[in-house]
């Protein structure tokens, strides 16, 4: 076959091929057949070499323009394809925005959580920071440093679960106190959320539930910042025209200690069930530091005074929200959390 015949079927090859072709893949494939290193066309002018001299530039004029028809014939075609292939992959990537998404179920915030955030941002509004002290506190801070030696008759409030000689849960977040004081030079202002543990178990009762301890000391404070800062607790939290009132109490870190009762925000005061027709609610126990726990922390209680106050998170959920039995708090059901979207 003389050289112009080859070239001839070669032309006649890349016209059929091409009307088969349908992807860009098998079109890049072919290209390969033809125009690559190796190819058809590549294969011709390395034929070349085995011409004498005086042929060489009119064949290498042949082939030149034939290389050039095939790829311009190839570059259209590949135009075309890629432009369809592009079409079809937007047809099949189209997103139909008008359709209804799926709805995942939201959850809720539990009705402790709710709280001590609200509390949380009232005290941090007032300048109180944060301290978490450990769940597991030894003897020392959580009865002896807080002035309740161990034969003390007050450690009969709290029924302690030990889990060693001197080592427990903790009962009271009041342990904290101690960690701060002994840390920190006044002035002190910390808030000190907290799950403690008591060997109790009934409706209002749980062994394992959350206080909300407060600690300021600075030199000059009295029971009246306790009494102004309680003021401004109650408000928010229950309503802006709850009172309180501090009624006498005992804990032996505190001197003189106080429960702290807010004024019934069901009924106003007349008396309802809710405060069991008395008017008012009892929310907390507070005081101001005893002289001994600030000498035991190496604070001179003759130039610092200080207050602290200690409340249960669950019990203002369930006053607040007029939850009647503690156990829903730590059910987890989620037909009650539901209801608590904040
Ligand atoms: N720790 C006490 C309790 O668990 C509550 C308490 C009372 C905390 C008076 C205080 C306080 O800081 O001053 O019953």
């Amino acid at each position: 076959m003389d050289i112009q015949e080859k070239i001839k079927a070669i032309e006649e090859q890349i016209e059929n091929a091409l009307n088969e072709i349908k992807s860009s893949k098998s079109l890049f494939e072919l290209r390969m057949r033809f125009l690559g290193k190796t190819g058809e066309i590549s294969a011709l002018m390395k034929n070349m070499r085995d011409l004498p001299p005086e042929q060489r530039p009119s064949l290498g004029k042949v082939l030149n323009s034939l290389r050039q028809w095939t790829e311009e014939k190839f570059d259209r075609l590949e135009k075309g394809i890629k432009e369809l292939e592009l079409k079809k992959k937007y047809a099949d990537e189209k997103i139909d925005v008008t359709i209804p998404g799926h709805r995942y179920p939201d959850g809720a915030y539990h009705p402790n959580t709710l709280i001590r955030n609200e509390l949380v941002s009232i005290f941090a509004g007032m300048g109180f920071e944060i301290f978490e002290g450990p769940e597991i506190e030894n003897d020392y801070y959580n009865f002896t440093a807080l002035n309740t030696p161990k034969d003390h008759p007050a450690r009969d409030m709290q029924d302690t679960f030990y889990l060693a000689e001197d080592l427990l849960l903790r009962t009271q977040t009041s342990a904290g106190q101690i960690r701060v004081m002994e840390n920190k030079k006044p002035p002190i202002k910390i808030l000190s959320p907290g799950k403690v543990y008591r060997s109790d178990d009934d409706a209002t009762h749980s062994p394992m539930f959350s206080q909300m301890e407060g600690l300021v000391v600075d030199k000059g404070i009295t029971l009246c910042d306790l009494k102004g800062m309680l003021d401004e607790f109650a408000r928010k939290i229950f309503g802006e025209s709850v009172k309180t009132r501090l009624r006498p109490s005992y804990f032996p870190f505190t001197e003189p200690s106080v429960e702290v009762d807010v004024s019934c925000f069901e009924c106003g005061g007349k008396g309802c069930r809710l405060c069991k027709g008395t008017g008012w609610i009892e929310v907390l126990g507070a005081g101001m530091v005893n002289r001994r726990v600030l000498e035991g922390c190496g604070i001179d209680p003759d130039e610092y005074t200080g207050f602290a106050f200690g409340m249960g998170i669950e019990r203002i959920a369930m006053l607040k929200y007029g939850i009647n039995n503690m156990k829903l708090l730590f059910e987890g059901d989620t037909r009650f959390l539901r209801q608590f979207k904040g």
